[in-house]
């Protein structure tokens, strides 16, 4: 059995790495969060392999679980951005994201260095390492045209919401995981509660919360989620919803449109989540 543990937002990076995992590899793993892990050893033995993700390698969650798990038996792969790290000293193997310091404690590049670690994992489980790096190297003039497309309307925009009390997140998919990363962007950096969710899960409670302009930031790349998660977004729409929706496809339901490029499915979190992450920063700058 493989397990993925981490916190915060390399736990949000593991949850596309599971996506990864399945849809590539055909192998099911599961993302137990680090604070947790200590209660799950008890079904972890010599035939488990645990891969701990952590930029810092320091964050003392991951630590204790990877030390529990290696009692245990398991194997253990780390994915750090400092090699010299507690936890890949702890590592059987490391695999490092080489992304230079992380000067904020809200990780920006190390997300995306993750995502491509795990995109990269995802196809050498088949023998595709290369085609994979290919894939990936077009990925910085992507990125790049999302950061340009949308700088000046996501400044607009933070200053017409910041004094919002609550944002609500959705997405489908591989895509939740950024839905959920966009919302602790913002808790983090901005002081704004926020929500990441399943948007198959919005109308099973918290649709409730939803009132006259409550922000709602959809995560809907034209891929194999576009179409159930746009009928999320009508409902909560329904419920008077401002719709902001990060998607590569038009639709009259957006209130505000982030635009991004059409990539390959597959790597569709590493163009959503940086206008998140922009939106994060200027929220936080609107509010002083
Ligand atoms: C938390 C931070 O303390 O640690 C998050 O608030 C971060 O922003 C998380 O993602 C995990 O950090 P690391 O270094 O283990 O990837």
């Amino acid at each position: 059995q493989v397990i993925i543990t981490a916190c915060g937002s390399s736990r949000y990076a593991a949850l596309v790495g599971r996506y990864l995992f399945s849809n590539v590899g055909k192998k099911f793993c599961d993302v137990v969060m680090a604070s947790e892990f200590g209660y799950f050893v008890d079904s972890v033995d010599k035939g488990t392999l645990v891969i701990a993700v952590s930029q810092s390698g320091e964050t003392a969650d991951v630590i204790e679980g990877v030390k529990a798990a290696k009692a245990a038996g398991a194997e253990i792969i780390s994915i750090v951005n400092r090699p010299n790290s507690i936890l890949a000293d702890l590592s059987h193997h490391v695999i490092s994201l080489n992304c230079g310091p992380e000067v904020g404690v809200a990780a920006t590049k190390t997300f995306l260095s993750q995502l491509a670690i795990f995109y990269l994992l995802s196809f050498s489980m088949i023998n595709s390492f290369n085609k994979a790096r290919i894939q990936l190297s077009n990925m910085s003039s992507k990125i790049t045209e999302a950061l340009n497309c949308n700088n000046d309307g996501l400044i607009k925009l933070s200053h017409k919401l910041k004094d919002k009390s609550s944002f609500y997140y959705i997405a489908r998919g591989m895509n939740f995981a950024i839905a959920s990363e966009g919302a602790l962007k913002l808790k983090e950096i901005s002081y704004i509660h926020a929500e990441g969710m399943p948007a198959g899960e919005l109308k099973h409670g918290t649709l409730a919360l939803i009132e006259q302009d409550t922000p709602v930031v959809v995560i809907c790349p034209a891929d194999y989620t576009y179409s159930e998660t746009l009928s999320n977004a009508i409902e909560a729409k329904s419920r008077g919803a401002y719709i902001i929706a990060v998607s590569d496809k038009e639709s009259d339901i957006y209130d505000f449109w982030i635009r991004i490029p059409k990539v390959d499915e597959l790597l569709y979190p590493m163009v959503t989540v940086v206008p998140l992450q922009l939106l994060a920063y200027y929220l936080a700058v609107s509010r002083g």
